[in-house]
């Protein structure tokens, strides 16, 4: 696993999006091999999908053979909801880049059949040849998309409950009431996520640093799901400084220091 340790959210989100710019670049994709990339919601990502608008304005990047799948969806809240992770993704992403309406996937938690809608999510991934790189967040209790503690380490996509901490933490964007966050929601598994080719993991602020130094440091357990990335052959994190507050010093200068001179 790389730590990447840049000094705030600014520089991470720069970092970030350099990587998949980069990424996207060196596999010249085409549309009989387009780049395949998993995308996160969340505050987390914001900043890095401003500077890929950015670069995407200023040619430095196309995404018309990129095809995307988003990590998760709330269950029965409408799509045009504003805080859908469809309107998340259209207002903070897809409205602003060249990348083809055909090409974006998000699950639909509105499906008449859910159990379907996740068996013909995970089957279009394998059809489009497999993630090339799936960006994360993680969740202050270490979960990553809607993968809370407990879930299985190698899940798929599927429903998932939402624990009282998570509807806790995203009440900020439902008027502050946690009841009024979707119980529910649709995610892609534990084992979606390790099964792509790369995986880098964007996580800043004091409020992570529990999930960072589980993530880097615990054991793998599924009571930090994030941990499974510790098995992962190509996983990243990127950090700020205030979420190493809680890993040791000595890792915290063993990875600036190997990082050191690396250019991305
Ligand atoms: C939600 C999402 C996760 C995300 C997490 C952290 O629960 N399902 O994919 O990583 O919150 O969100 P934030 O980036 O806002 O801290």
């Amino acid at each position: 696993m790389r730590v990447i340790i840049e000094p705030n959210y600014e520089k991470l989100s720069l970092w970030a999006a350099n990587y998949v710019i980069n990424k996207i670049n060196a596999a010249k994709p085409t549309a009989e091999k387009p780049f395949v990339l998993g995308l996160p919601t969340g505050s987390s990502p914001i900043g890095m999908y401003q500077e890929l608008v950015k670069a995407c304005k200023e040619g430095r990047v196309s995404f018309k053979h990129v095809l995307t799948f988003n990590m998760d969806e709330y269950v029965n809240l409408p799509e045009s909801h504003p805080e859908s992770y469809h309107s998340f993704m259209a207002k903070n992403l897809f409205d602003h880049i060249d990348c083809p309406k055909e090409n974006i996937h998000i699950l639909n938690g509105n499906a008449a059949d859910l159990e379907a809608e996740c068996a013909h999510y995970e089957q279009m991934i394998e059809e489009a040849g497999g993630i090339d790189l799936f960006i994360g967040g993680i969740g202050p209790d270490g979960h990553i998309a809607f993968n809370e503690p407990g879930s299985s380490l190698t899940s798929r996509t599927r429903q998932k409950t939402l624990t009282t901490d998570t509807r806790v933490a995203n009440s900020r964007f439902f008027g502050g009431k946690p009841e009024d966050v979707p119980a529910h929601a649709l995610t892609v598994g534990v084992g979606t996520v390790m099964a792509a080719k790369e995986v880098l993991i964007l996580c800043n602020g004091h409020n992570k640093a529990r999930a960072l130094q589980a993530a880097v440091e615990g054991p793998v357990t599924q009571m930090w799901t994030i941990s499974a990335l510790q098995l992962h052959q190509h996983g990243i994190i990127v950090c700020d400084e205030a979420a190493c507050e809680e890993i040791k010093h000595g890792t915290y200068k063993y990875f600036k220091d190997i990082e050191k001179d690396q250019l991305i």
